[in-house]
């Protein structure tokens, strides 16, 4: 039987947890009082404060799933980076390959012997031919878009609403009160985005189909399950018909695989058969480091091929310096070939349905009107009832109290998420007694909550 969670239970575990946090982090603290004379915010970069705790945690080491904070408290990490260090952190072929190759130069500007190999394994994991290296998923996206507008000749883009793809002004744009309007948080943008930008619920057919019809639209962005305000997975047949409405009006469609490449060698798309004309895949492709790549199909490279020949010379605004770098590709190249097969998905796909099942069951124990999702090696909760179908309804449900009181809980007791929603990555260093922690660790914490 599902039972209600007291406003004021969460309001009373959240500064309990606040309090322990502050017990037993006094190191954290002064690195926190001191980087605050030199760091805007007192972090190295901004986000590092959206964790919500009193003050940030300080970071000692990371190996693996374990992870030690300045104070000496540990913890098992399924945050694991937001993705960044899906294969754990400093994982052993990553490390040993940047012994090898980081004495062997790091940047040259020029192709690296290895680029071949690399865009063949590129091509044999994810099915499209031709790639590009960036140096993070926001800037391949960014790039992606440039291309599309590029060869389509079109300046509109098309996003879901509440979607996340990184650092890249036109993403931007939400719905309020059913009208685009850009995210009042943005800073610094001086153009009106919804000039750029058409925004649809996730899982809305008839509204992509009417976004799309004037083919003004050069791509649509899209992450295959939303993965940014929760979990959001797509409806039966929403892919097909995605697909379908793109290539009949003339979008291209480019998949953001840089969260959902947990599901599964191929990415999602490998998965489940999408047929992407653009994808981005970033974050954890170099182990880590930072590098991230983008693909196009072959009608999409004919039609660049097409496009260059028109272009005048000068500088194309794609592209940076340390993208494509030696050591990035090198790392790359052991990402690919370690961790981008079948057989090191298999265990960590079965250990996140061991997860999923674990909190599951501890939801429905505790009558708690949450419920789990999962894609591949990433498991969520969410603390509604009924999955959300889009974006709109998911963004009511995620960064309340009660996700906070719950995250402080957790860490208190050595677990960390993802500080933003409620996300958890299978890696190849957790194992089954993590899992089985995590689950206990939720239980405690219902238990308290509930009571
Ligand atoms: C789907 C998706 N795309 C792109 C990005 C941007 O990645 P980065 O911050 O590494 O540029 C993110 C970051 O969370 C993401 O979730």
């Amino acid at each position: 039987m599902r039972r209600t969670i007291s406003e004021a239970g969460v309001t009373a575990m959240l500064e309990r947890e606040r309090n322990l946090f502050i017990q037993r982090n006094p190191k954290s603290k002064r690195h926190s009082d001191y980087a605050a004379r030199n760091w805007l915010r007192g972090v190295p970069m901004h986000w590092m404060v959206d964790w919500g705790t009193p003050f940030p945690l300080f970071v000692e080491k990371a190996q693996g799933v374990d992870l030690t904070d300045a104070d000496g408290n540990t913890y098992i990490d399924f945050c694991l980076g937001d993705t960044g260090a899906m294969f754990g952190h400093s994982p052993p072929p990553v490390v040993e390959t940047l012994q090898r190759e980081g004495a062997n130069g790091f940047t040259t500007m020029m192709p690296s012997a290895n680029a071949a190999k690399v865009g063949q394994l590129l091509e044999n994991r994810f099915k499209l031919p031709t790639w590009q290296v960036t140096t993070s998923a926001s800037d391949a996206n960014r790039s992606v878009l440039r291309w599309c507008r590029a060869i389509t000749n079109r300046r509109k883009i098309l996003v879901f609403n509440h979607c996340y793809h990184g650092a890249v002004d036109e993403t931007y744009v939400n719905l309020d009160s059913g009208k685009p309007a850009a995210d009042l948080a943005l800073i610094g943008e001086p153009r009106d985005l919804t000039e750029l930008t058409k925004v649809v619920e996730f899982n809305d057919i008839p509204a992509l189909e009417a976004a799309l019809a004037p083919g003004d639209v050069a791509c649509v962005l899209a992450e295959p399950i939303m993965t940014n305000v929760g979990m959001v997975l797509p409806d039966e047949g929403f892919h097909r018909a995605l697909r379908e409405i793109t290539r009949r009006t003339g979008a291209l469609l480019v998949i953001d695989e840089t969260h959902c490449m947990s599901s599964g060698p191929g990415g999602y798309s490998g998965e489940h058969g999408l047929e992407p004309d653009g994808l981005v895949l970033g974050k954890p492709i170099a182990g880590g480091i930072p590098a991230a790549v983008y693909g196009f199909s072959q009608p999409v490279t004919n039609r660049i091929w097409d496009y260059l020949k028109t272009r005048s010379p000068g500088h194309s605004g794609i592209g940076t310096t340390l993208a494509g770098s030696k050591i990035q590709l090198a790392l790359m190249e052991t990402v690919l070939e370690t961790y981008f097969t079948r057989e090191a998905f298999a265990p960590l796909i079965a250990l996140a349905k061991k997860l999923e099942k674990g909190l599951s069951d501890t939801i429905i124990k505790h009558g708690a009107p949450w419920h789990v999702v999962r894609a591949g090696a990433r498991v969520e909760f969410m603390c509604c009832p009924n999955r959300p179908r889009n974006g709109g309804e998911a963004a009511k449900m995620i960064h309340q109290p009660i996700d906070m009181a719950v995250h402080h809980h957790l860490l208190n007791r050595g677990i960390i998420m993802t500080p933003f929603h409620n996300m958890l990555l299978i890696c190849p260093a957790t194992t089954a007694a993590h899992v089985d922690r995590m689950i206990e660790g939720l239980d405690h914490c219902l238990d308290e909550l509930m009571s």
